[in-house]
Order: structure tokens, then C-alpha cells, then sequence
């Protein structure tokens, strides 16, 4: 079982400090909310819990089995869905699956493609390019993204960004049954999101006085 672990993470933008003190340990089979005002630094802390960018300082770490990961091999464990992930424009829904799954140099299995097409309601539209999709329709394509090689941890910012009702149910749907095994991470403003949490980190009340 996969276990997140951030200490004392501080981090700064040349002289604009955004946050300090962040401390949490997330265990599988718990939902972490972050949240906090527009520029309070969520995307910045999910980034960083990423690996996208680094800490000013601070530890965060992967366990897997009393073993800390080495940062490189981190994206292997968990599925990332935000505003800024970017899709192919000029290629399919399933032809951008299977780039990802060639990317992450995992087995491309055209039928699980398929199968996570069905559940986010896309499969009517799997060959069509994604340059044509509605922004709903391209959230629900992250989501694929994001589960297809099983990760341990989800992490979501804005989880509900551009879906309708419909949509909503569904990646509520994704991250219950997620959570059975695995742990989620949420950085969002909805407090229908927050209350799934488990836990919570709001910046706003952090202290920032380091
Ligand atoms: N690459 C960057 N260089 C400089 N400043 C940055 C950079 N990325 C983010 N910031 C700053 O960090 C702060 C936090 O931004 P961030 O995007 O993490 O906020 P947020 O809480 O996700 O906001 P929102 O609710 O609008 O999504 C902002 O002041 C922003 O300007
Ligand atoms: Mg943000």
C-alpha cells in the first residue's frame, strides 16, 4: 500500500512566498481535499506533490511497502487530472490513450481503453479527434488518462472543471471506488467536494510564519 508523506514543504516564487508548514500523511483508503482561495497555491502544492515542480524546501515522499520511491519512477503511482494537463489535439480519444500508454511504455490493451471510454460515456466518440471536443467531453478524456495504468493515488485539481450533472456522478462514482484500495487527493473550492474528505488542508489557515 502506497503512503504520502509531505514535511515542513515551503514554497516560494523568487521573493512571493506562497505557503509554508505544509505537513500531511496520506494513507491509502483516504481522500485529502486541498483548498484556499484563487492563488492560494493548490495547483502549486499538487505539483508539487507531482513532481512537476519542486518544493523551496521541505520532504515529500512516496512509500511503497517501508520503502521510500525514488522521485523519478513517482508517475508510475499515480493519475493526474487538471485544467493544465494537456491532450492531442490532432488524434482520436482511444489513439490519445494509446500515445499515453506508449509514453508510459505500458502494454497498449485496447479493450480496457475501450472499456474506460464506456464508463466516462465517451465511446460513441472514441474516433474522433479530440480537437473537436467539447471541454466537458476533454475532462472526461483526462479521466481515462488518469486511471489507465492503475495508479495507487489520484490526484484531481478543480475534479469537476467544465462537467455537466452527468459528469459529476461519474468521477464521484471514479473516486469512491478508487478509494476501496487506493488514495485521492482533491484540490478544489466545491464544498460538495470537501465534504468526501477525509482530511483537509486549507491555506488559508496555515500558519505561514516561517
Ligand atoms: N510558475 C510560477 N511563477 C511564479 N508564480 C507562480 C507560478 N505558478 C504559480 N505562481 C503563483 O503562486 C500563487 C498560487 O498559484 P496557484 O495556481 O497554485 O493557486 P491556486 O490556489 O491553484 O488558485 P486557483 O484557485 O485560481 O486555481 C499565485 O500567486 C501565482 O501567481
Ligand atoms: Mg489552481
Amino acid at each position: 500500500m502506497l503512503k504520502i508523506e509531505a514535511i515542513n514543504i515551503k514554497k516560494s516564487f523568487g521573493s512571493r512566498k506562497i505557503f509554508s508548514n505544509i505537513n500531511f500523511s496520506l494513507n491509502s483508503k483516504n481522500i485529502l481535499g486541498i483548498t484556499g482561495k484563487n492563488g492560494s497555491g493548490k495547483s502549486t502544492l499538487v505539483k508539487i506533490i507531482a513532481g512537476i515542480i519542486t518544493a523551496s524546501s521541505g520532504e515529500l515522499r512516496y512509500i511503497l511497502s517501508d520503502k521510500v520511491l525514488d522521485y523519478s519512477e513517482i508517475n508510475k503511482y499515480y493519475g493526474f487530472v487538471s485544467p493544465y494537463l494537456q491532450l492531442y489535439d490532432e488524434f482520436s480519444a482511444f489513439e490519445n490513450i494509446a500515445l499515453i500508454s506508449k509514453i508510459r511504455n505500458i502494454y497498449v490493451d485496447e479493450k480496457k481503453i475501450q472499456q474506460l471510454l464506456e464508463r466516462v460515456g465517451l465511446i460513441d466518440r472514441k474516433d474522433d479527434y479530440v480537437r473537436e471536443f467539447s471541454s466537458g467531453m476533454k475532462q472526461r478524456l483526462k479521466y481515462v488518462a488518469a486511471l489507465y495504468h492503475n495508479p495507487s493515488l489520484l490526484i484531481l485539481d478543480e475534479p469537476r472543471s467544465n462537467l455537466d450533472s452527468e459528469g459529476i456522478s461519474i468521477i464521484y462514482e471514479i473516486i469512491n471506488e478508487h478509494k476501496l484500495n487506493g488514495s485521492v487527493i482533491i484540490a478544489t473550492n466545491d464544498l460538495e467536494d470537501i465534504q468526501i474528505c477525509d482530511s483537509i488542508i486549507d491555506l488559508d489557515k496555515i500558519s505561514n510564519s516561517k
